[in-house]
């Protein structure tokens, strides 16, 4: 089962990438690709912009390749100011503009995390209820809150055993769906 992971950040240290690896890890005989969104940084998205390239740019179209090469996808999501930060925003519009289907039907767990309480649960929760709009095939969402306490980062897995096993419940949810597909 190839699974594609990614954080929706472009932060060099981002916490969403450790926690969108760990859970990748969590399923079994996974092959993961892990990939950054710094790789694929474009101009701010405008129509003009797109009529003068006379197309989607091809960074857009790699991403979008690189969803439909996967048989599932976990993303992990940084808040910024209770929204998607501009970096996925920027990226999820160039995409939007190949297909609005940007996850092409694929089984997706949604997963969230900040230092701080609110655990990014308000971008989770908006990227949860349009989920229908992009051809998500939602298999689980999980917020996880104060993440450098409940991460041991140098064994890069969650020490909470609370929110692991919740997490690896997740998983098991993309496992079953490839069993069956
Ligand atoms: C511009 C900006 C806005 C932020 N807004 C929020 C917010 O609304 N909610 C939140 O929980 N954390 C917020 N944070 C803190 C982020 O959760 C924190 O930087 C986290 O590390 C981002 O995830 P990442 O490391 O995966 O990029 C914000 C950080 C920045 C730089």
């Amino acid at each position: 089962m190839k699974i594609l992971a990614f954080a929706a950040t472009n932060s060099k240290n981002s916490i969403n990438q450790q926690l969108a690896h760990y859970a990748a890890k969590q399923v079994t005989g996974a092959q993961i690709e892990l990939i950054d969104l710094n790789d694929y940084e474009m101009p701010i998205y405008s129509q003009e912009r797109e009529a003068e390239l006379g197309g989607v740019h091809p960074l857009a179209q790699q991403f979008y390749d690189k969803i439909g090469g996967a048989d599932a996808v976990i993303v992990s999501f940084a808040e910024h100011n209770g929204s998607y930060t501009a970096a996925y925003k920027n990226i999820f519009d160039w995409t939007s503009r190949i297909n609005m289907k940007v996850y092409q039907d694929k089984p997706v767990l949604m997963l969230a995390t900040s230092p701080g309480p609110g655990g990014a649960q308000s971008v989770l929760t908006g990227a949860v209820n349009s989920a229908g709009y992009f051809g998500i095939d939602l298999k689980g969402s999980l917020s996880v809150a104060s993440f450098y306490d409940v991460f041991d980062m140098e064994a890069g897995e969650l020490k909470d055993s609370g929110l692991a096993s919740q997490l690896t419940g997740l998983t098991a949810q993309l496992e079953h769906t490839a069993a069956v597909n």
